[in-house]
């Protein structure tokens, strides 16, 4: 490249493919709008057709191109299942995007079996086993994006972190180990870590709004974060852009973690 690129260059996914596992809802939506929107043909899967459906819709009313799978990743079954079926409509993703994620908050004594082996599933093995399909492929190819979406809970204790927070510590040491693994070959792997976000995962909280507020003011921008505060962040990792930022936690957070 050279040292004047044009804007196209740096951030386009024109004739990319993009796979957003969890992306019917919340931050995964948002991601998979925006990586569509700027030019990557985008797969999206999780286990409720309706709301893959809706997505899907939107999408392509606005001119873009997009398709629906269904698949369950709390199984190593259905994990594997769900790699063969997102290359169904776009083919191999230059992109794979790993939102899909479970936060059941029971108290620490009272995780049992059931509860870990969901939480571990879903938000590290689905997007370790989604790695170890696509990654060799996209390093043969000369260009990868691993994209991850990590949690505060990854850093600090927060609401029975239990599983969860372990679950995503585990997830930002994976994409430094995807990172060291296969960025000679042009496949970065990154973490977005969120803070607070207002998305149906943690509707049980915004039921207490003086908590909210109290989050919010923790924040240095002053609110709780929203599913299109991804956006530009998910364009960046997935495209050009990004092509020398490998192996980081990157905290959209509003100055959360900071404050
Ligand atoms: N919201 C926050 O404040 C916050 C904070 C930190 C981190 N995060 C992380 O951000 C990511 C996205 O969360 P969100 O807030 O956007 O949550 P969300 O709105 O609840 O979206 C979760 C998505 O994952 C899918 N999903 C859940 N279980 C699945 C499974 N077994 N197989 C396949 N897909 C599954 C859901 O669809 P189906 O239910 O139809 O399968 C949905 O599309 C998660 O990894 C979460 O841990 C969120």
């Amino acid at each position: 490249m050279t040292g004047q690129s044009s804007l196209g260059d740096l951030f386009s996914l024109e004739g990319r493919t993009a796979v957003v596992t969890g992306g019917s809802s919340g931050i995964g939506r948002a991601i998979a709008t925006a990586l569509a929107n700027a030019g990557a043909a985008v797969v999206v899967l999780a286990r409720g057709r309706q709301a893959l459906d809706a997505t899907v819709t939107d999408l392509t009313d606005a001119g873009c191109r997009a398709a629906a799978v269904v698949g369950d990743l709390s199984t190593r079954a259905g994990i594997r299942s769900a790699c063969d079926d997102v290359v169904e409509p776009f083919g191999e993703p230059d992109v794979v995007v790993s939102s899909a994620g479970i936060n059941l908050r029971p108290p620490m004594a009272e995780i049992d079996e059931a509860v870990w082996d969901a939480t571990m599933t879903v938000n590290l093995e689905a997007p370790f086993w989604l790695g170890q399909r696509f990654g060799p492929g996209m390093a043969e190819r000369g260009y990868g994006r691993l994209i991850h979406v990590s949690s505060q809970q990854a850093h600090r204790a927060f609401v029975t972190s239990g599983a969860y927070g372990v679950s995503k510590g585990g997830l930002e040491s994976l994409a430094r180990s995807q990172a060291e693994a296969w960025s000679p070959h042009g496949v970065t792997a990154n973490t977005l870590v969120p803070g607070f976000v207002l998305t149906p995962l943690n509707r049980r909280l915004q039921d207490d709004p003086a908590r909210v507020a109290a989050l919010a003011d923790r924040t240095l921008v002053g609110r709780n974060g929203l599913p299109a505060d991804f956006a530009g962040p998910a364009v960046f990792l997935a495209s050009a852009a990004s092509s020398y930022v490998t192996g980081q936690s990157i905290h959209v957070d509003g100055g959360f973690s900071v404050h």
